[in-house]
């Protein structure tokens, strides 16, 4: 597939990483042109300024802090029919407070794109690493194709992709972020939180 990589942090860093890997093709678009650069470099991808990043894509990721999202989507453009891959925790780490519903806020500032919330809840580093068990990846989203399609990304890196729902349970899952982060502060295997896939 052609993924489109919306920032180039941490998480935006091991997901690409583990797509090429796949065998994906990575594009990459950040606020940094130099960091995107770096990313797109990294993991034998292209850059493109923002706006042109879902231009062909099969799938975009929006992997950047929850403070960046209005100006990434403001940025982005509209994202009509894309599968958008939504991983933003809007929680205080270590506490696991949520302040705000991510996928709420982006399905209904970038109406058009599917969204699909998935990979919010488990540390960037899982996706690069291999391990002896399975990562659980619960998703919600409305639009069936786009959650086969991320459900196949799912299995790229390694996951096992589950459907608990719509896009309107997504606030269930966001909660689950902040259970699942403090367990990990206090020392506990975050992937114990969440049950295996069959
Ligand atoms: N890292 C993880 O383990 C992990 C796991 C699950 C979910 N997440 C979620 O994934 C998202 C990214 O996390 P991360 O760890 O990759 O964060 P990070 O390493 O701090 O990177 C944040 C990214 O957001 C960009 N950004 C921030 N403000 C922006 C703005 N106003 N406009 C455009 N871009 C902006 C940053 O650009 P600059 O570099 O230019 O500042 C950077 O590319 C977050 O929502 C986080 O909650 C992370």
């Amino acid at each position: 597939m052609r993924i489109g990589i919306l920032g180039t942090g941490s998480l935006a860093t091991a997901l690409a990483t583990g797509w090429s890997r796949a065998g994906h093709h990575i594009t990459v678009g950040g606020r940094s042109p130099d960091k995107a650069t770096a990313l797109a470099d990294t993991v034998g991808g292209h850059v493109r300024p923002v706006p042109d990043v879902a231009a062909d894509a099969d799938a975009v990721l929006l992997a950047v802090s929850w403070s960046g999202v209005p100006d990434m989507l403001r940025a982005a453009g509209p994202l009509d029919g894309v599968p958008l891959i939504d991983p933003t925790n809007a929680v205080d780490h270590g506490v696991g407070v949520l302040h705000a519903s991510p996928a709420e806020h982006i399905a209904a500032t970038v109406p058009g794109a599917h969204v699909v919330k998935a990979f919010h809840l488990f540390p960037s580093g899982v996706w690069t690493d291999p391990r002896d068990s399975t990562v659980t990846v619960v998703m919600c989203g409305d639009d069936q194709r786009a959650l086969s399609v991320v459900g196949t990304l799912v299995t790229d890196v390694g996951g096992a992709p589950v459907v608990l729902g719509g896009l309107a349970r997504a606030r269930q899952l966001e909660e689950v972020a902040g259970f699942v982060i403090g367990l990990a502060f206090s020392g506990v295997d975050p992937r114990s939180a969440v049950p295996s896939a069959p």
